[in-house]
């Protein structure tokens, strides 16, 4: 039966390929931003189906502090907010070998190494000062070396550090002011400082501000010099197509990019060569709430949209801008927040507290993604200070 033993040769074969991709460990990561001590808080993913388990903490080394949200009552003071304490995007990020995060309430960076052979464990290498004050949002460049932390309070701005796997992160240039008139913690969500991200080139770092309704947000681009250094002086655009800035995820290239936002959905945007950035695409999602969450995935074509005030996941084609369909969640969850893809899953911290893993292996064949997962996290304490959402390895 020669015909039959050659198939199930074949078959083989591709089982092999796709278990010894399935085979490296993974892990997933959020920050609690917590005034008694942060933690990141890891989970294993189960390389045959990809759920989580096993909650780890790990302390950061520092402590957090979370934004107040304004009343819109007149008088009423502001409070701490329910579910997104920085106000950002990238509080946690992973990157090659190494987890970096924030810690608003000490205005100090925290870099992890992280063992490959057991991911759930960082390793915290040290911390260093912020430079600023409130810092909430973390990107790294592996082609220079370099971390930069975007603060959001009373001293806001930009500070980069070189990046060594034994020295940690040490300051590097200048800081970096933005002129936001906020206060330590920051009263949003309007007027605070969002996202920090480099492009995937790694020849610039883009910031995300959110305006204060109807003046529009502001999204800094600082290039990256020919020496290798952050130029301290950013291409500043405004498009009046975008208010409350929030997240900034690029669509495999440096040209074209999905910023959320929290006041109607999202805005496909241009960048050009002289690093101006213009609205090609207005995202309305009817009926949503706070927009502020983004991810993209090159695999499955589809931008994400995630909405604190709504449990499902707005999708929507990259090329054209146009929404192509919803991830449906379990409304007991309640809101979709900071969202990590990958391989065939999708990682969302929930308003509840808990994560959602959602199958896209569907979204290849026009089929909606499917929930597998809700893991309730509610033994960990308080939801009001998680933020941040990573996976290693890192695409
Ligand atoms: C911090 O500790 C206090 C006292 O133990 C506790 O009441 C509070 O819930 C803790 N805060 C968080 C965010 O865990
Ligand atoms: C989520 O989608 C389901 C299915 O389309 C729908 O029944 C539900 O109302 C949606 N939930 C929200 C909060 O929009």
């Amino acid at each position: 039966m020669h015909f039959p033993t050659y198939l199930l040769v074949s078959q083989l074969v591709s089982a092999l390929v796709i278990n010894q991709r399935d085979s490296r460990n993974r892990a997933a990561y959020f920050l609690d931003d917590n005034p008694n001590g942060s933690s990141i808080v890891s989970l294993k993913i189960n390389p045959l189906d990809g759920t989580l388990s096993d909650p780890i903490r790990t302390y950061t080394g520092g402590e957090g502090l979370q934004g107040l949200f304004m009343s819109a009552t007149p008088g009423v003071p502001a409070t701490p907010g329910a579910t997104d304490p920085l106000f950002s995007q990238d509080a946690v990020l992973v990157s090659q070998d190494y987890l970096f995060t924030v810690n608003t309430g000490s205005n100090t960076v925290s870099m992890f190494f992280i063992d490959k052979n057991a991911p759930w464990s960082p390793r915290l290498i040290n911390t260093a000062s912020s430079v600023g004050e409130f810092p909430m949002s973390i990107a790294y460049s592996p082609k220079l070396k370099t971390t930069c932390v975007l603060n959001g309070g009373a001293k806001a701005g930009v500070a980069c550090f070189s990046t060594d796997h034994a020295k940690g992160l040490t300051p590097l240039g200048s800081f970096l002011p933005i002129a936001l008139g906020q206060t330590t913690p920051p009263v949003g969500p309007p007027g605070t400082t969002s996202d920090i991200v480099f492009n995937p080139s790694e020849t610039a770092l883009f910031v995300t501000i959110k305006g204060d309704p109807p003046s529009p947000g502001f999204i800094y681009v600082y290039p990256v010099t020919s020496s290798g250094t952050i130029s301290s002086a950013p291409k500043i655009s405004n498009p009046s197509e975008l208010v409350v800035d929030f997240s900034i995820s690029f669509l495999g290239s440096d040209s074209r990019a999905v910023i959320t936002d929290a006041s109607y959905g999202a805005a496909i945007v241009d960048v050009a060569d002289d690093w101006s950035v213009t609205v090609e695409k207005k995202i309305v999602v009817a009926g949503q709430g706070a927009s502020c969450w983004g991810a993209y995935s090159q695999r499955f074509n589809t931008i994400f949209i995630m909405d604190a005030g709504h449990s499902n996941i707005t999708l929507v084609d990259p090329e054209s801008g146009d929404i192509k369909g919803f991830a449906v969640q379990n409304a007991a969850g309640m809101g979709s927040l900071d969202t990590a893809q990958d391989q065939t899953y999708l990682y969302t911290l929930k308003g509840s507290p808990s994560i959602s893993v959602s199958d896209l292996s569907g979204l290849t064949h026009g089929a909606a993604p499917k929930e597998i997962q809700s893991l309730d996290l509610s033994a960990l304490g308080e939801r009001a200070t998680w933020t941040g959402m990573a996976i290693y390895p890192s695409s």
